[in-house]
């Protein structure tokens, strides 16, 4: 088993991070809390949130009906949902995931400029380039990347499944082009006992969570457990007691009995950890020096998703609302509606106990 990381792809030097939002903005937003709550019931729409947004954006979830969850389980809640105006709070891909699954429905979200590093990180002629040189390879794109990547890819899966599809790739004796992560292309070729050839692109915050710092709290906190999400570098995922996808981490925290937890993935997590364990202490994870750019563990597109902007994707002007709206040319959509149903498939055939050869 070995990881090739793929040479010559010119990933950007610095993000486009977006400025941080005030203590004093932050807290006029909050006061909107009513008023975005009976704007979404008044318009039948569905908010669908990720774990990472801010627990006041997720608590307007909870009371208005609508979703909390990871990447996979807001793109399967999206499509299944009869509601036809569906407001997704996460980062871009997120949206178009839900538009390109629902071509039907009016997906809006709070800021289309939340971009996620990964996707950053994967420009779709780079992808197109890389292609026509591995061209045996089966591409497997994460989920956290554009629709125009998505459409070149033959399969989509979220850190949920990725483990499970290389080694249903693996036994279909397929040769893998990962992207875009470099630490979850690693994780999947160590676990899955398989060749990866891997893109080099990383999240600007779990590539800062800093094994050091970690193994430090451990020493203050020797009853704690540790909690990674997998796009994590190899050293921190070396620590974990759970390695997993935001809902995996979750459920290990819910079921385990220790009293604690040291938790590198994003702090918005700690919404739901908190809620669903009342009596356990969840502890944020270190940062590394080179991270020190970051607010601690916290994305910074995330954090664009205000209850003002949720506010404006339903009542604001014509001009407004076209601003919150998601689009996919039609073309994209429908290459990249394949991997992405495939992912779908997969994921539902896992759960039955029974994958079928032919996917
Ligand atoms: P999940 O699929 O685990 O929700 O992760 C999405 C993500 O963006 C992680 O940084
Ligand atoms: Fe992207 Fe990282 Fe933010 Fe997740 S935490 S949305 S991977 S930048």
């Amino acid at each position: 088993m070995s990881l090739i990381m793929l040479k010559d792809i010119a990933l950007p030097e610095h993000f486009p991070l977006p400025q941080p939002v005030s203590a004093e903005a932050l807290a006029a937003d909050n006061q909107l809390f009513d008023r975005v709550k009976d704007a979404i019931v008044q318009h039948k729409a569905l908010l669908i949130a990720h774990y990472y947004t801010a627990p006041i954006v997720q608590r307007l979830a909870e009371e208005t009906g609508g979703f909390i969850g990871d990447s996979l389980e807001m793109a399967r809640v999206g499509k299944d949902s009869e509601c036809t105006t569906i407001v997704v709070a996460g980062v871009r891909f997120m949206g178009e995931t839900a538009k390109i699954l629902s071509p039907e429905k009016t997906v809006l979200m709070p800021d289309l400029a939340s971009e996620c590093s990964l996707d950053l990180c994967c420009q779709p002629e780079d992808l197109k380039r890389v292609k026509a040189e591995h061209p045996n390879a089966t591409v497997v794109a994460y989920a956290n990347t554009s629709a125009a990547v998505k459409a070149q890819s033959d399969w989509i899966v979220t850190s949920s499944l990725a483990v499970e599809l290389a080694d249903y790739l693996k036994g279909r004796g397929e040769e893998i082009l990962w992207l875009p992560d470099r630490h979850l292309g690693s994780y999947i070729a160590n676990n899955a006992k398989t060749d990866v050839y891997c893109w080099p692109g990383r999240c600007v915050v779990h590539d800062s969570f800093d094994p050091s710092g970690i193994v430090e709290l451990k020493k203050a906190h020797p009853e704690a457990k540790v909690l990674v999400h997998p796009e994590s570098p190899a050293e921190v995922v070396a620590l974990a007691d759970c390695v997993g996808s935001t809902s995996q981490l979750l459920a290990f925290s819910k079921q385990d009995d220790a009293p604690s937890y040291i938790v590198a993935t994003e702090r918005g997590i700690f919404y739901k950890m908190q809620q669903a364990c009342p009596n356990k202490t969840f502890i944020e994870a270190a940062i590394a020096p080179q991270g020190v750019t970051l607010d601690g563990a916290k994305c910074p597109w995330m954090s664009l998703n205000s209850l003002a902007k949720i506010l404006e994707c339903l009542e604001g002007d014509a001009e407004q609302k076209a601003a919150h709206t998601i689009t996919v040319p039609e073309d994209i959509r429908r290459a990249a509606l394949k991997p992405l149903d495939r992912m779908l498939a997969f994921s539902a055939a896992l759960k039955s106990g029974s994958v079928p050869q032919d996917l």
